[in-house]
């Protein structure tokens, strides 16, 4: 009897959500099927609102815009949305986008840096306060997370992304896009997120920015869609296309892409946005004669929205009337987008509420910020336990053109940041602990790129009577980001000249490099007693810094990127795939090859003879102020089928002195198989505090079917077959075992 009043109720719930649901699809249907063509096309089409506020007004007014970039002051906001709710014919509110990368006016770590932190659940929350603070400024869509598989460091835009690996990456754009769009977009606080930039756009060739890419469907499917596909299944309400061409044809008119992969394959609902210009750079590409028939193939392919080339305004109507465009396929792309803008709630609340107190800048913001930028930040030597600096520390002489740069330590894309609000390693330094220690601050160097050695004397004055130097060198934020491609990643400048002499005073010397991507410094590591990594940490990067300094807090953070020795090395990433002459790292190299040598003395493997084949540091490698151990491997099953989970048990023990986190890192090969396979594959992480001296058990599990991969005739599916599990603290060390799937 119960049961059947359960099922009743059930019933009558679902019709009711059932009707509600068609309900709202109606009211949208009704919506577009009272617009006239001009003001459908005008919802289309997005403007930067950074041009003349007069002009924008009346594009406004005139129903020719649907969304409204870079306005982030909410009077203004609100002023433009009047102006669509009420002056128009279609009445439709405008959606305010921003690039919001890594936070709002709190300027968190860079995403390649949050992505060290191996914390999804630490960067949803960063997601979470950087979309309340965009929404008390009117922004309500993200151009944001920028999920890029990025191997290559010298592609300037790796500073935005999570790295090389698609694991991690997924992980990432799950957290943030559940951060920015909440349990519901409806909430005032939530955000739209936009994932981009489909597809590919990470492996422009030579790490040039906007260059070509060629990437075979195989990778494209193993490689570079699983984030999208991840963020997609976790409701990410939009999607951005991408610049280049992939194997000659630009993504804004690539049916195979956007038509096959995206809508049919993945089920992709949700709004497209091109990107900036993109469609009319199908032009310059030599793709379409012209900005109309740019139009045409960008529309009839899935691009919804046109960012900024005004294209859709100018032509469709044309295009339309030709009939080279179907009415219809213009409809569902409003219908996508208003479908979005009732999401969010836009309809019934277009207004930003200025009169409530902000939370921007908020102490639980900076809190989150600060949290973040401590826990990206990668230990990558310790000699002699020169970190944390000890009670015995009394002097410490602070150099580097980075320890008080607050514009630089907030990294590529600080739209809205602050830098009166950044606190920088010596500001932070002296506040925290100044009281403790004697702190002299020289600058050295101006910037990163300066090559004016005439501090350089003081310096070496002033480190007379320290206890230890510790120097701030690395890349300054324009040198990172869109555009912003090096060819040569050494230290800029004469930073590399600095460090070489500050490690010629007989002081300890501490190296922090802040920097957008790896950077190649092996010199500098070889003559520093400690190396900390710390990437551009934000608003809170300084006291971040200074705790780990002082051993208030302990270094966590892993690379999510692999770092090469030199550019040369590159393409360098540790899931390559598995070569026949894999080099044994017992090769000769340029100074052991005996003069006159015959071809056959080195050997026939795969190597570079002047940097041989491991590079500096490996993906996943981060040092600890503890020592962690590992042992006792345990495969709970031996032969499994395809529909098993396998779970993985270990232990590890902190056999240091100090509390700290070890990220325990499990990878997989696949030893034999139809098409040739990764050398390993990351398929989870998991996160553990051990107080000196505790040890846990640590399991894992993995399902079997997460082994899948696209095999030579292009199916999609676990091979029978002999598989390594390896269980380890970074990409290269740890412990193995196999197991076989039936
Ligand atoms: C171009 C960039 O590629 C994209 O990531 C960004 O969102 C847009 N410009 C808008 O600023």
């Amino acid at each position: 009897m119960k049961l059947k009043y359960f099922v009743v109720l059930l019933l009558l719930f679902y019709f009711s959500f059932a009707q509600s649901q068609s309900f709202d699809t109606d009211e949208i249907q009704k919506r577009i099927d009272n617009m006239s063509l001009h003001d459908k096309i005008g919802q289309l089409n997005q403007i930067d609102g950074r041009g003349s506020l007069d002009d924008l007004k009346e594009l406004i007014r005139e129903g020719m815009v649907g969304s409204v970039m870079n306005i982030t002051d909410p009077q203004v906001v609100n002023e433009l949305q009047t102006i669509a709710c009420e002056k128009t014919c279609a009445k439709i509110p405008l959606i305010f986008a921003r690039d919001v990368v890594h936070g709002f006016r709190t300027i968190l770590p860079i995403p390649l840096a949050q992505a060290a932190t191996f914390d999804p659940e630490l960067i949803k929350e960063g997601a979470k306060i950087a979309a309340t603070e965009a929404t008390e400024h009117g922004v309500k869509w993200a151009f944001a997370p920028m999920i890029d598989i990025s191997r290559d460091a010298r592609w300037g835009r790796i500073a935005e992304s999570f790295g090389e690996d698609t694991y991690l990456t997924q992980k990432m754009a799950v957290a943030v896009v559940e951060g920015f769009q909440g349990n519901s977009l409806s909430n005032k606080t939530s955000v739209a997120a936009c994932v981009k930039h489909f597809i590919g756009y990470g492996a422009a060739e030579g790490g040039r920015d906007y260059n070509t890419t060629f990437i075979p469907e195989r990778i494209i499917r193993e490689v570079y869609l699983p984030p999208f596909e991840q963020a997609i299944k976790a409701g990410c309400a939009s999607l951005m296309t991408a610049f280049n061409s992939n194997n000659g044809i630009p993504v804004a008119g690539n049916k195979f892409l956007l038509k096959e992969l995206l809508h049919n394959e993945i089920s992709f609902k949700g709004v497209t946005v091109s990107d900036w210009g993109a469609i009319s750079e199908m032009i310059t590409q030599g793709f379409v004669e012209d900005r109309k028939s740019a139009g045409e193939k960008a529309i009839n392919t899935g691009v919804d929205m046109d960012m900024s080339s005004k294209i859709y305004i100018q032509f469709l109507e044309k295009l339309i009337e030709e009939k080279k465009v179907k009415e219809s396929t213009l409809d569902s792309a409003v219908y996508r987008l208003l479908k979005l803008k009732q999401a969010l709630n836009l309809f019934q609340y277009p207004y930003t509420d200025t009169t409530k107190p902000k939370e921007t800048f908020s102490k639980n913001h900076l809190d989150i910020a600060y949290k973040i930028a401590q826990k990206s930040i990668v230990l990558l030597k310790n000699e002699r336990e020169t970190l944390p600096l000890s009670a015995t520390v009394k002097k410490i002489l602070v150099v580097g053109p980075l320890a008080d740069s607050p514009h630089d330590q907030l990294g590529t894309w600080n739209m809205d940041g602050e830098e009166d609000k950044t606190q920088t390693p010596i500001m932070s330094l002296e506040k925290l602990y100044g009281n403790k220690v004697k702190i002299q601050y020289i600058k050295g160097l101006n910037y990163s790129r300066d090559a004016d050695k005439s501090q350089f004397s003081e310096i070496k004055k002033e480190a007379l009577d320290v206890d230890v130097i510790i120097a701030f060198v690395g890349e300054e934020a324009i040198l990172t980001g869109e555009a912003h491609s090096m060819s040569d990643l050494n230290l800029q400048g004469v930073q590399s000249e600095l460090v070489t002499e500050l490690s010629m005073l007989g002081k300890p010397l501490v190296t922090v490099i802040m920097a957008g991507r790896p950077l190649t410094i092996e010199k500098e590591l070889n003559c520093s007693n400690a190396v900390l990594y710390v990437w551009h940490p934000g608003t809170m990067g300084g006291p971040a810094i200074a705790d780990i300094l002082f051993g208030k807090t302990n270094p966590e953070g892993k690379l999510p990127v692999t770092f090469p020795r030199n550019v040369g090395q590159i393409p360098i990433y540790y899931n390559h795939y598995n070569i026949g002459r894999p080099a044994t790292g017992k090769e000769k190299t340029i100074q052991e090859i005996p003069l006159n040598a015959r071809q056959s003395v080195l050997g026939h493997s795969s190597y570079y003879l002047d940097s041989g084949s491991i590079p500096l540091f490996p993906f996943g490698f981060g040092l600890s102020y503890s020592q962690f151990e590992i042992g006792n491997l345990k495969l709970l099953a031996k032969n499994l089928n395809k529909t098993d989970t396998l779970i993985i048990c270990i232990d590890i023990t902190n056999k240091g002195r100090f509390a700290g986190s070890e990220t325990l890192q499990l990878y997989t090969s696949d030893l034999v198989a139809d098409v040739v396979r990764p050398i390993k594959e990351l398929k989870g992480f998991i996160k553990v505090f051990l107080k000196p001296d505790e040890q846990k058990n640590v399991k894992f599990t993995l399902p079997i079917s997460s082994l899948a991969y696209w095999s030579s005739d292009m199916k999609y599916a676990v091979e029978s077959g002999k598989f390594k599990v390896f269980v380890g603290q970074d990409s290269q060390s740890g412990m193995e075992d196999f197991f076989t799937v039936k």
